[in-house]
């Protein structure tokens, strides 16, 4: 079963002060733990990428931007080295987001997606080295010698693209108060997990402090104009957001919310540094009540309860949500 969905409940915002709840008590138990919060995930790179390694082949920027189909394969270049990720493009967390690179050199999109600063990032890549861009380009500045002259167009080109890509974060929401509530994990996408010391402030974390978990932009929604997208692979219903809010019972839970990675730091530092993502500390979670239709109670509307085994969400972030 297919289906599309986004967002349908909203956390209330009424505070509630308990001082001694369960997820406090807990979460105050990991301030005294031994392991230490990052603040910045990206930051202290040390592994050595597209620097030049003299025994591989050359390959010119023209040649490079022969590289963006399947058949041609994805080729792309990072400072000095060129790479072909035609065999990672299935296994890249961001999904086909990774073909914007292809045929172009990398800098520019990684400045805007930069939770790809990480150490295993850069490893991932080195993976893929091909070879070498001619000596005398340097990437990101434009400069060029020798017989080069195709690169300077290819070079702008990627900038247009790269401008492009930070229009995509145009509609990411105003975000207040950062250094006081958050550890930020990245900037774009924007991931930040809320302090231990306002975790265990209230009962129900406000939303302004709710921890944040982006694979991408933040999408611009229009109300009026919304549909959520339920389909069995056989046929596909719609329906409005007037339609959720008005012909469905809505509901009201309390519950913590946690991202299957919170903690993912500590268990990195146990592992000697060989778990991947971002590095979330204590507080990739967060308690709220959450009003919404039931989607039990959508899926029997539509008769689609009997036949599924299972449900796929797709987020309006999804670059290439059918498969
Ligand atoms: C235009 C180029 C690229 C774009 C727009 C892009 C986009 C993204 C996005 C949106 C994510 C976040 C996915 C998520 O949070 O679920 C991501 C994650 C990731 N990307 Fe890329 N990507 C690009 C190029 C690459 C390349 C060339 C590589 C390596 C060969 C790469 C490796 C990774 C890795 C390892 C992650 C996971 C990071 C983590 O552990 O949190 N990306 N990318």
């Amino acid at each position: 079963m297919r289906s599309r969905f986004t967002f349908l409940f909203r956390q209330k915002l009424k505070l509630q002060i308990i001082t001694t709840s369960l997820t406090g008590g807990l979460v105050a138990g990991y301030i005294f733990s031994k392991y230490k919060p990052i603040v910045h995930a990206e930051t202290d790179i040390s592994v050595k990428v597209g620097e030049r390694i003299s025994t591989l082949p050359t390959y010119s920027m023209t040649e490079v931007a022969k590289h963006t189909t399947a058949e041609k394969g994805y080729w792309l270049a990072y400072k000095d080295g060129v790479y072909d990720i035609t065999s990672y493009v299935e296994n890249h967390p961001g999904g086909k987001m990774v073909l914007r690179s292809a045929g172009k050199a990398l800098e520019a999109c990684w400045k805007i997606f930069t939770m790809h600063d990480m150490d295993h990032v850069y490893e991932i890549l080195e993976e893929y080295r091909i070879g070498n861009l001619p000596p005398g380009i340097i990437i990101g500045k434009a400069l060029l010698f020798g017989k080069e002259n195709n690169f300077l167009g290819e070079r702008e080109a990627n900038q247009r693209e790269q401008e492009k890509i930070t229009d995509l974060f145009q509609y990411d929401p105003e975000r207040l108060n950062i250094k006081e509530n958050f550890f930020v994990r990245s900037k774009r996408p924007f991931n930040a997990e809320t302090k231990p010391s306002v975790l265990v402030s209230s009962f129900i974390t406000p939303v302004e402090q709710f921890f944040v978990r982006n694979h991408m932009h933040v999408p611009f929604v229009n109300i009026n104009e919304y549909k959520l997208e339920i389909g069995n692979g056989k046929s596909t219903h719609s329906l409005s957001f007037d339609d959720l809010t008005e012909k469905y019972q809505s509901y009201t839970i309390t519950s913590t919310l946690a991202c299957s990675g919170n903690r993912r730091g500590a268990m990195n530092n146990e592992e000697q540094g060989t778990i991947r993502g971002a590095p979330w500390y204590v507080g990739a979670i967060g308690n709220a009540r959450w009003t919404g239709v039931r989607l039990r109670d959508v899926l029997q509307s539509l008769g689609l309860d009997k036949e599924g085994k299972y449900v796929q969400f797709y987020g309006l972030d999804c670059e290439t949500p059918k498969r």
